[in-house]
């Protein structure tokens, strides 16, 4: 009874429902949160299998803490932040970038990469689109709720482009591809990714717009973050965070 009244009273202030370590221990799951369109970091394998540098994490940070890790599958739209808030999922991995905006409702663990907002366009860029100079009248794609969109927002607007939210980024890459759209603001290693797996089909485009880091993310006041943090240093000490590097990101 206690424990329900503490829940409703939790949920009536708008706390968000963290989930701790112990509470990880004893179900013996950690709950895993990823929208899994964002190869190298988090993609279905041809066997269908959810897989990527940020899974690999996950497992790694789950070991730790001595239980296995669930992967749910979640758009990005709805991960971040809900899915966290709500405590559907323990945490979240989907190259997630860490912004102030974003650090006033979830926490985030120390930044475990650095990345970068650019523009994807067609091969050969037969547009010619470049950047900073000459977007004043195009059209460029973002993904909705990515960082991607905030700062095409703040940069790209004010210069009169005209921008097109896609909740799928699949569907901004068909755009880019059948000519639709002069070009699609992503992540810089998942656009290096797309540029090995489909040579010719997709490149990089005008100066970046943005660097970043991405952090794993959990609900305000878990100590599940400490722990994340625990395990990162843990693998940068020994080599295995490097090993992953090498195994899932193409280097320059
Ligand atoms: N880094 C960007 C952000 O945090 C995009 C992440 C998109 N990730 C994904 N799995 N679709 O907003």
């Amino acid at each position: 009874m206690k424990r329900v009244l503490m829940l409703s009273a939790l949920m009536v202030s708008g706390v968000s429902l963290a989930t701790t370590v112990a509470q990880v221990k004893q179900k013996g799951v950690l709950v895993l949160g990823t929208d899994p369109t964002f190869a190298p970091f988090e993609f279905k394998g041809t066997d269908g299998s959810i897989q990527g540098f940020d899974i690999d994490i996950a497992r790694a940070v789950a070991k730790d803490l001595g239980v296995k890790l669930e992967i749910r599958a979640v758009g990005f739209g709805a991960l971040m932040p809900q899915s966290v808030t709500s405590g559907r999922v323990d945490m979240a991995m989907s190259g997630i970038t860490i912004t102030a905006e974003r650090a006033k409702v979830v926490a985030f663990s120390a930044p475990y990469y650095r990345s970068a907002q650019v523009f994807i366009v067609r091969g050969g860029n037969p547009g010619k689109f470049a950047w900073p100079s000459d977007v004043k009248g195009r059209t460029v794609g973002v993904q909705a709720n990515t960082t991607g969109q905030f700062v095409a927002n703040d940069l790209l607007k004010p210069k009169g482009v005209t921008l097109k939210a896609y909740d799928d980024f699949a569907a901004g890459l068909a755009d880019v591809r059948a000519g639709r759209i002069a070009a699609l603001v992503g992540d810089a290693p998942t656009v290096d990714d797309l540029s090995k797996r489909l040579p010719g089909q997709f490149q990089k485009a005008g100066a970046d717009l943005a660097a970043e880091d991405y952090g794993m993310v959990f609900a305000k006041g878990s100590d599940l973050a400490a722990a994340a943090n625990k395990t990162l240093a843990r693998m940068k000490a020994d080599g295995s965070y490097q090993a992953l590097l090498n195994k899932w990101i193409v280097q320059k």
